[in-house]
This record gives structure tokens, sequence and C-alpha cells, in this order.
């Protein structure tokens, strides 16, 4: 049989060059070989406050992005994660296995409230509804940005736990980060990961800009004043970060491109790497645009909430059974 696979987007605002780059690519090269589901998590997004008709647009976008970066869906499963159910249903009886202080640890969750005047429940055990969308599916590899290692980790802690305790029912998930690329930094302070829900835009490239949107904001980057194109992580984080991209979006090494800048400055190379970006996502936007609308998509949709619940039910009815819950 084949391994399966787990991953989840926000549709908390449009998806950023740092979603592409750390998972979606990922989905795309894995999704010969694995026997995918991937979830638009909507119920997540709802821990942190969101204006309804923003979100149903953003739902429906990021379905549509799924399909325009390549994944097909006629080998993979893209679906809702309001549409099924068990998904709730599984988180609640994972929470009532996770611990508070288990949950204070976690980054990001500490990130999310800092300085908040009030922050939702929901913010604080996301984590295990997280566990819920990954075990739920007997999944053994869960590709994902850098960010999310805690929260993999805490799922497999949580699977062992059940495990060990009730029944033994999970697979214990792997994760999966790319070597290159699992970090896509803010342009506007490149010692931040570039986040869909950064406030700053010019800071946030999006698979949806336009290409002069694409081009100020990669012109405006943030890099230093020594005037030399080269990688150094530590001395150098905003010129790293573009040669990171340009590297990934034109499959060059960073050696290569490094020597052909040689004796140019900041100008020429970020004018180069907006022309990168805006060739990469051209047919990317096409392709968005031609399923945005269409009865297509909600086939789509459809059809994988479809197969998810049916999945997803089963493993519900094994944890209820080895938890003691109702009556058969
Ligand atoms: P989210 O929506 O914040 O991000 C989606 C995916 O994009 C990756 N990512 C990045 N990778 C590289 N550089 C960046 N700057 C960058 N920003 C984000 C994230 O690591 C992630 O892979 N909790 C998850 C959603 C989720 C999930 C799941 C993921 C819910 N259930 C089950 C995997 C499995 C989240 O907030 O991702």
């Amino acid at each position: 049989m084949m391994q399966k696979i787990f991953s989840g987007i926000q549709p908390s605002g449009t998806i950023t060059l740092g979603n592409y780059i750390g998972a979606m690519r990922q989905f795309v090269e894995l999704q010969e070989q694995y026997d995918c589901y991937f979830c638009i998590v909507d119920q997540h997004a709802i821990t942190v406050p969101q204006e309804k008709k923003e979100l149903k647009k953003q739902i429906r976008s990021l379905a549509a992005l799924y399909v325009a970066v390549g994944l097909d869906p006629e080998k993979v499963t893209l679906f809702i994660q309001s549409e099924v159910p068990a998904h709730a249903q599984a988180g609640w009886m994972l929470q009532c296995s996770t611990y508070m202080g288990e949950l204070e640890r976690m980054t990001q969750f500490k990130d999310k409230s800092e300085g908040k005047a009030s922050v939702s429940a929901g913010l604080f055990t996301y984590p295990s509804l997280q566990a819920a969308d990954i075990l739920l599916y007997q999944t053994d590899l869960v590709p994902v940005g850098e960010d999310q290692k805690q929260h993999i980790e805490l799922t497999r802690d949580l699977a062992e736990r059940f495990n060990n305790k009730y029944n033994n029912i999970f697979t214990i998930p792997d994760i999966r980060v790319p070597e290159v690329g699992a970090r896509i930094m803010s342009l506007q302070d490149p010692t931040k990961k570039m986040s869909k829900s950064d406030e700053n835009q010019k800071a946030v490239i999006r698979l949806l800009d336009d290409p002069k949107q694409l081009e100020k904001k990669i012109k405006s980057a943030v890099t230093d004043s020594e005037g030399v194109i080269r990688y150094d992580k530590e001395n150098k984080p905003g010129v790293s970060n573009l040669l990171t991209i340009y590297s990934i979006l034109t499959g060059r090494s960073i050696d290569d491109i490094v020597q052909s800048y040689e004796g140019k400055g900041y100008g020429d190379f970020k004018g180069d790497l907006a022309k990168v970006v805006v060739d990469y996502f051209t047919p990317i936007q096409e392709r968005y645009h031609e399923l945005i609308n269409s009865d297509e998509l909600d086939a789509i949709l459809d059809r994988g909430a479809e197969k998810a619940n049916f999945v997803a039910n089963k493993m519900v009815r094994k944890m209820e059974k080895a938890l003691g819950l109702g009556r058969h």
C-alpha cells in the first residue's frame, strides 16, 4: 500500500512565497509517490478573529491555488476541514489527552498570544486539533515548513500516548522539512519569518500579487550597506534570503548566482529577481483565474470531502471505541 501524507494550510490570508516554498512545492513533488491528503484548515483559522466574507473568499482561493500550483485532483484528496466533522470530534478526544503544560510550551501560541488583551481557548488547544488532522488518516509523513516542527513533535507524542494508554490505533507520523527554503524570511525584517498575517504588506510576497506589486516589494526589500551579493545568513540575512528565493525558483545553485553578480549591485540583482518571480507566478495565476469561479473547483472539493469523510469517520469510530464512548 502507498504511504500516506497529510498537510494543511490556514486560509487566513493569501498564500505567501513562504507557504509555497516551505510547503506547497513539497506537496507537488511528493504527490506521485504518496497517497496525499491536503486540507484547507478553516477551523484552525478561526482561533483568531476573522471577517466572515473574507474567510469564505480565502477558503475558495486556497483551494484554487492548491490546484493552480500543480496538485492533480485526480491523484490527491483536497478538502475543507469544516466539511469533515471528524476533525473536530477527534480534536476533542485528543485535547483530553493533551497536557496544559505541553500547550504552554508551544512557540506559535506564545507568538500569537503575545501582547493580546484576550486570547481564545481555541488558540491554546490548536495543536490538539492539528494532531487530529494528521492522525485521522494514518499519516506516515507530514511535509511542512520549519515553524511547524514543534506541532508535529507534539502530534507524535500524543499518538504514542494514546496508543499506549488505550489501544494501538495510530500511525506515528514523520516530519519532512525541505533542505533549502524551510524558513523564508520577511522582506522588511529578514530576522523574522515571512508570514501570511504580517500587517506590513511590503514584507510579504503573495502568490496572487500582480507584477507591479511584486517588483515594488522586491525592490524595496531590506538588505545591507555592503553592496556585495554573497550568501552570509548571519551578517547578510536580507541578501541571503533573496538568494535562497532566487535559487529555488530558478533551480540554479547559490554559488552560480553569486558568481554571475560579481561586480554588480543590489539594483540589478533585485530587478532580475523580480523578473524571476513574475515569470514563475504567471502560469500559476493564469490557472488560478480559470479555476476560481468554476464548477470544476466545487466538484474537486465535493469529491475530496466525500473521500476524507469516509476515511476519517472510520478512525473516529476506532478512537471512540478505544475510549469507551457511546454504546457500541
Ligand atoms: P500555516 O498556514 O501557517 O502555513 C502553511 C505551511 O507553510 C509553511 N510556512 C513556511 N515555510 C517556509 N517559510 C515560511 N516563511 C513559512 N511560513 C509558513 C508552514 O510551515 C506550513 O507548512 N498549523 C499549520 C496548519 C496545519 C497543519 C495541520 C499543517 C493545521 N493542521 C496538519 C500540517 C499538518 C499552520 O498554521 O500553517
